[in-house]
């Protein structure tokens, strides 16, 4: 089985959707550790209860991102993990950290990635009009939130929308797609070469929309 890191920030729902679609449908995939930046993070909690490993690196504790990217490397390395999943794990890696992982780290975003990279991805999409939003997974790479996009789900925006209706909208589709992805990644099904072109092997469904 492939072995995945998880990081996330809060609440945690992608990883506990990864985890639990992972375990009802049997994936070649091990969840080896869940990390996060803070230690109220309630997806820890969960993590715990469900008798995952954890840990917390609070980035408060360390005088600057090398230092809080440095030790963060050291803890997933000692797991010898396949990949590396960022799922609502709010810090900037530093490019040391992600040459390290090359094509191992993955993140989802909750855009149609290239538009809206960044922070209240919901409020940009209402304020620019949009009639299509949505989220991506991609691998990561030094240009934040640019990386080769390896699936995306669109959801409408509607008339009225506020940020968190549609925000809800997308993260329904977000609980499909990641996990999706895990599965293919789990099943070694992703290949990603040295210009950032990803071939999925046999994959047709690479988006999903409502
Ligand atoms: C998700 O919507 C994810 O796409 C987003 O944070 C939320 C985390 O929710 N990620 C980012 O904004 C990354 N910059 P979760 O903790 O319940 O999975």
């Amino acid at each position: 089985a492939r072995r995945f890191v998880i990081l996330i920030s809060g609440r945690g729902s992608n990883m506990q959707q990864i985890i639990e679609q992972a375990r009802a449908q049997g994936w070649p995939a091990q969840f080896v550790r869940v990390i996060a930046n803070e230690a109220d993070a309630p997806g820890i909690a969960w993590a715990k209860q469900q008798g995952l490993q954890t840990a917390v690196v609070p980035h408060r504790d360390f005088t600057d991102r090398q230092a809080f990217d440095e030790h963060l490397a050291q803890i997933i390395e000692a797991d010898r993990p396949d990949y590396v999943l960022l799922a609502g794990f709010m810090r900037i890696l530093t490019p040391g950290f992600v040459a390290r992982f090359k094509h191992r780290l993955i993140n989802i975003h909750p855009s149609l990635l290239p538009a809206f990279p960044g922070l209240k991805t919901h409020e940009q999409a209402i304020a620019a009009g949009v009639g299509w939003h949505g989220c991506t997974v991609h691998f990561v790479t030094d240009q934040l939130d640019h990386g080769p996009i390896i699936a995306q789900a669109a959801v409408p925006v509607k008339d009225n929308d506020t940020p968190q209706v549609l925000a809800n909208r997308v993260l329904k589709l977000e609980h499909q797609i990641y996990p999706r992805v895990v599965q293919w990644l789990a099943q070694g099904l992703v290949q990603v070469n040295q210009v950032g072109q990803i071939t999925l092997e046999g994959i047709t469904q690479r988006h999903l929309w409502v």
